[in-house]
């Protein structure tokens, strides 16, 4: 590049809110953007546009660290260049947004910057146009904050300019482009379905929108697509996908909000392979976007497994699973009656103190669990059963190694799940006390795996009735179809979750594409004839014209951008989250609203 100006000078816009001439844009372009200039680029010139990270006035020299989205430039102002020009740097602070023009320099080796990629250069300005002022931002802009998350969500666009939000949107944005992309590659096609609808049932309860043209009456924001896809397969689309707005009105936790993102899709002719190839090639395009490999096809486990080998239907498997071993102690006076029993092993954890012990045992207690935390004198009481759980378990003396049976009197109502499901608490309690030594739960690591052969039902002891485990428009397996009515709770279904380091990334199913076997499920989930025809009339009446046999499955789109991103909300991977309360602190929704709209829409003022 030349050494000529790339501008004129400033044009000034006149005072400002604080009292400073602010300068026009007028037909300035940047040169480079601030991540962009290296040691090859000394002696060019070089127009930078950004926000000032940090300033440090040293009297005769003045640092700006100038940021935009792709990096930092340190820029410097010497005093003996332009008294003028110098002045007008003076009147800089923190987040003021700056046009700054001049060459650039390489660094003596003493101050080069090895944290930045420009930090072997500066750019030493001649020019300068402040372009706008900001007030002292409430927090700084540091990737590792102390300041609690309100007050970065009551300022999300500040904290939106932290290197880290950054990073994580940006993210967001590639592995958005790459599902997309894959899925076109794969044949589908996207195609958007209303927000103002009817119910869909996933088990949260619903948002909804009153009607003005229809009073009394309300529209449901969908908790998915799920009605529609289906219908859309009935219309002959064969491939559709959608990344989709989803609205549920549920407890939100860590991996929650009420509008969250789904990538959704539906395919039809298909088996349950078909959509785990679509979805492993996807995922492998999708991470790929984030610089992860990943080597589908992913193992995959049947929930009975799941819940024989790791007490849970989403394990972690970057531990190993814990082995049923009631079977060897059947008969000595530490047998469970017949209850499962278990033996924990957590890999390379060194010494474990007293006290560590103790709170193993104290968290197996709270669950009802009676923890042998003594591996020595096990082996000194049944040494020949020991034995067997060494060569079961390949545990070392390195290892943690813990038996859990079930501590309270069995009781015949007492499932074997649920004790199961303790001792599965009870392993990722131990797992996660030690995360921390040998990486035990690494965040870089990416476990995924396929759980399959859900229940169809799940009981609802509130409800006293049969329930569906995934949702009524599920497919039973084809010899388990007479178990609908005769035995319910062996009853298995067509259905598979995704999980990745023990979180549920995706859920799907098999559909029923027929109307006589929607509506069986339908009256063994309770429903009357009227209440099913009430809630779902128009899909039996769809799948009553030729609907193709199909299937499909939905992924949260946040859950997976968390956790490749390494955070542990799904808040940090959103640019305008709720809070775990469902607000937005920002522009404080929900709010009120003025009585002649509730008046239009027929709804009785009930001001709090
Ligand atoms: P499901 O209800 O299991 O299935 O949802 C699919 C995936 O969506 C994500 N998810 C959420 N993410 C953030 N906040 C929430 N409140 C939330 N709720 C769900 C999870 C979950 O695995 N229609 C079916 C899919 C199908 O059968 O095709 C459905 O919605 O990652």
């Amino acid at each position: 590049m030349s050494n000529a100006n790339i501008s004129n000078g400033p044009i000034s816009n006149g005072d400002s809110q604080q009292g400073l001439k602010l300068d026009f844009l007028g037909d300035l372009r940047r040169t480079h953007h601030c991540g962009a200039l290296r040691a090859s680029d000394e002696g060019s010139r070089a127009l930078l546009m950004g926000w000032v990270h940090r300033r440090r006035d040293l009297g005769g020299l003045i640092f700006l660290h100038l940021r935009d989205i792709q990096g930092i430039t340190q820029v410097v102002f010497r005093a003996e260049m332009d008294s003028e020009i110098h002045a007008r740097a003076e009147q800089i602070r923190g987040e003021f947004v700056v046009a700054v023009e001049g060459h650039v320099e390489k660094r003596s080796a003493e101050t080069i910057n090895p944290n930045l990629p420009t930090g072997e250069v500066e750019l030493v300005a001649d020019k300068v146009w402040i372009l706008n002022e900001s007030k002292p931002a409430p927090f700084p802009m540091e990737d590792d904050l102390s300041v609690g998350e309100e007050v970065r969500l009551k300022h999300r666009y500040i904290d939106l300019r932290r290197h880290r939000m950054q990073a994580n949107i940006r993210m967001r944005s590639a592995v958005s482009y790459a599902v997309r992309q894959s899925l076109y590659q794969q044949g589908f096609q996207e195609i958007e379905t209303p927000f103002m609808t009817r119910s869909t049932p996933e088990g949260a309860r619903d948002f909804v929108i009153p009607s003005r043209l229809t009073p009394g009456s309300f529209y449901a924001l969908p908790q998915s697509p799920q009605i529609f896809k289906q219908l859309l397969m009935v219309g002959g689309y064969e491939r559709y996908f959608q990344i989709v707005r989803c609205f549920r009105d549920e407890d939100l936790r860590a991996d929650r909000q009420p509008e969250f993102t789904q990538i959704d899709l539906e395919m039809s002719f298909v088996q349950q392979s078909d959509v785990f190839a679509v979805i492993e090639s996807m995922l492998s395009k999708a991470f790929a976007a984030a610089g992860v490999d990943l080597a589908p096809p992913f193992p995959r486990i049947t929930y009975r497994q799941a819940m024989d080998s790791y007490g849970i239907d989403k394990p972690d498997t970057r531990i190993p699973p814990f082995h049923r071993v009631e079977a060897l102690f059947d008969g000595t006076p530490i047998s469970g009656n017949g209850l499962p029993m278990v033996a924990i092993l957590i890999p390379k954890v060194g010494q474990v103190s007293r006290k560590e012990r103790d709170e193993l045992k104290a968290f197996g207690q709270e669950k009802k669990l009676r923890v042998f935390d003594d591996p020595k004198r096990l082996e000194r009481d049944f040494p020949e059963q020991m034995a067997q759980v060494r060569t079961l378990t390949g545990a070392t003396e390195d290892d943690l190694l813990l038996l859990a049976n079930w501590a309270a009197e069995p009781d015949e109502h007492l499932p074997e799940r649920e004790v199961l499901k303790a001792c599965g608490q009870l392993r990722l309690f131990a797992a996660q006390k030690y995360a921390d030594r040998h990486k035990l739960l690494d965040p870089k690591q990416f476990h995924f795996l396929w759980v399959v052969d859900f229940p169809m039902f799940e009981w609802d002891p509130e409800e006293h009735r049969w329930v569906a485990a995934h949702h009524p428009f599920t497919s039973v397996h084809d010899e388990d179809l007479d178990l609908l009515t005769t035995d319910p709770a062996n009853c298995r279904a067509k259905s598979y979750d995704i999980v990745l380091n023990g979180v549920e990334l995706g859920s799907g199913s098999i559909r029923i594409h027929r109307a006589d076997v929607q509506q069986k499920v339908f009256a063994a989930l309770g429903f009357t004839a009227e209440d099913a025809q009430h809630r779902f009339g128009f899909l039996l009446e769809g799948l009553s014209y030729g609907a193709p046999p199909h299937g499909g499955i939905a992924l949260g789109l946040d859950r997976m951008v968390m956790i490749l991103a390494g955070e542990s909300s799904i808040r940090d991977v959103i640019a305008f989250p709720k809070t775990a309360r469902g607000t937005d602190l920002m522009c404080e929704a929900p709010s009120d609203v003025p009585d002649r709209l509730l008046r239009d829409l027929g709804i009785m003022h009930t001001r709090r």
